[in-house]
């Protein structure tokens, strides 16, 4: 008995480290090196994160900068006024249909919709006679969303619900024409 619990011990003693124990091995062979060695190995590391933080903010503030000046949304913008009259259409979303002021508009102009919903959130696709869209925007209670497009082609355009309303959803459509008519003052071929 007293010969077996030593031979535990003699094991024991025999193991490799574990994982801690190898841990605290490196620890303590680094702490044992000359300390100021150390200390001004850490002090460079410092200076060149330094460093080349500083780079870094050189090289990307100017390029943000330059980013940020060109918005594709201010082009949006100014793109209706150099076409000439802007056509409005208020389009309200009803389960299950849509309101529309009128249903006609030229070809080459930009058309404006004003998009609104009287109950709940539709979605307002622009759909042209391959069905491809072409526009879409939200229909929302309570805000008026813009919406700008200039229809290029003349034809039949769908207005279809993208957002599901409802039992009808799938049927909430409309339609738009787009076709050059004698009361258009802007139609330039
Ligand atoms: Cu309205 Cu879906």
């Amino acid at each position: 008995m007293r010969k077996g619990s030593h031979m535990d011990h003699g094991d024991r003693f025999s193991q490799p480290p574990s994982a801690p124990q190898a841990w605290l091995f490196v620890f303590v062979a680094l702490r044992s090196g000359t300390e100021t060695e150390y200390q001004a190995l850490t002090k460079r590391a410092y200076r060149v994160r330094a460093m080349f933080f500083w780079a870094l903010l050189l090289l990307v503030t100017p390029v943000m900068l330059y980013s940020m000046s060109d918005l594709p949304y201010d082009a949006q913008g100014d793109a209706p006024r150099s076409r000439g009259a802007t056509q409005v259409i208020e389009v309200v979303g009803h389960q299950w249909h849509w309101r529309l002021s009128h249903d006609q508009v030229a070809p080459g102009q930009t058309v404006e919709f004003r998009v609104s919903s009287a109950d709940v959130n539709h979605g307002l696709g622009i759909y042209d006679r391959d069905m491809k869209l072409v526009a879409q925007t939200m229909a929302m209670p309570g805000y008026v969303n813009r919406l700008r497009h200039t229809f290029e082609r003349e034809g039949v355009y769908k207005l279809l619900c993208m957002e599901y309303c409802g039992l009808v959803h799938h049927a909430m459509f409309a339609e738009i024409r787009v076709a050059a008519t004698d009361k258009q003052p802007g139609n330039t071929p």
